[in-house]
């Protein structure tokens, strides 16, 4: 037995190991973090080692005190997760302040956690407050037709909703509260954590201007899909920006929205109604 063998480790490196194989994480482009079930860190802890220094994280959330994280590290590649996983994520443990960190499994050769811990932590604790502790995963990846978009549309969780609920039928049933923005901003730090906690309070989908995507959810298979749908919505609303040069014939109506929120019993976000068609 070793901690590879735990289903949790294995899920989450299988997960790393999808975002590779879609295009969303050159080099180091993207983080994932996970907290752990308490039957799922007693799972791994005979694999702990002595535990590092606790490091400071520049924010703080009390409800997340004590709670354990996987993370992917700084610097590390998706692409090596599934080849050297030893060197390329680790377990995070967070103390009773819930302001620091410190690691107890992986990591390894002096790693540390993704430079967006910051941004990861906020979003866990804002999302696990606003879903009842459901909340487990936050990802963020590098999708490049969602990218493309923030260079086109204007900067809005309106402009994006609409754009990306109108692209694919099923886009409203998987994200039914639509998605926030955050304007560009320098990645890494406590100010952009700030700002993407506050759009997540709303939304379970952050838009990071000319950067990439932020999605959270409840287990490993729901935040991966709700990735994927998004970045395929974008990427079928590129497609008919370009190849209809801007013109569009005929969209999904406001009405036909209603409808299929009717039909799959979800709540539309109203905020987002109401803007003239296309004709
Ligand atoms: P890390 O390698 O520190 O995770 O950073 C990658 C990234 O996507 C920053 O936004
Ligand atoms: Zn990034």
């Amino acid at each position: 037995m070793s901690i590879l063998d735990v289903k949790v480790i294995q899920d989450y490196i299988r997960m790393c190991n999808d975002g590779w194989l879609q295009g969303w994480h050159e080099r180091n482009g993207g983080n994932l973090t996970y907290r752990m079930k308490p039957e799922e860190v007693e799972e791994c802890r005979p694999y702990f080692q002595k535990p590092g220094p606790w490091i400071d994280m520049g924010v703080s959330g009390i409800n997340l005190a004590g709670e354990y994280f996987i993370t992917t590290g700084s610097g590390k590649f998706f692409r090596n997760v599934i080849l050297d996983p030893e060197h390329s994520i680790g377990i995070v443990e967070i103390n009773d302040r819930a302001d620091s960190w410190r690691i107890v499994w992986g990591l390894e050769g002096n790693a540390k956690p993704t430079s967006e811990f910051p941004s990861h932590f906020m979003n866990h604790s804002v999302r696990s407050k606003v879903t009842n502790g459901k909340c487990r995963v936050i990802y963020h990846a590098h999708p490049p037709n969602l990218i493309a978009m923030t260079y086109i549309l204007p900067l809005s969780a309106r402009e994006f909703t609409r754009a990306l609920w109108k692209s694919a039928t099923e886009c409203p049933v998987v994200f039914p509260d639509g998605v926030g923005v955050v304007p560009w901003m320098v990645p890494g730090g406590t100010e952009i954590a700030r700002a993407t906690s506050q759009v997540m309070e709303k939304y379970d989908v952050a838009v990071w201007a000319h950067h990439g995507l932020f999605c959270s959810g409840p287990d490993f298979d729901t935040t991966f899909g709700l990735m994927h749908t998004v970045e395929k919505s974008a990427q079928i609303y590129n497609l008919v920006m370009s190849s209809g040069q801007g013109r569009v014939r005929q969209t999904i109506t406001d009405d036909n929205l209603r409808a299929i929120a009717e039909e799959f019993g979800v709540t539309l976000n109203e905020e987002f109604f109401g803007e003239p068609e296309i004709d």
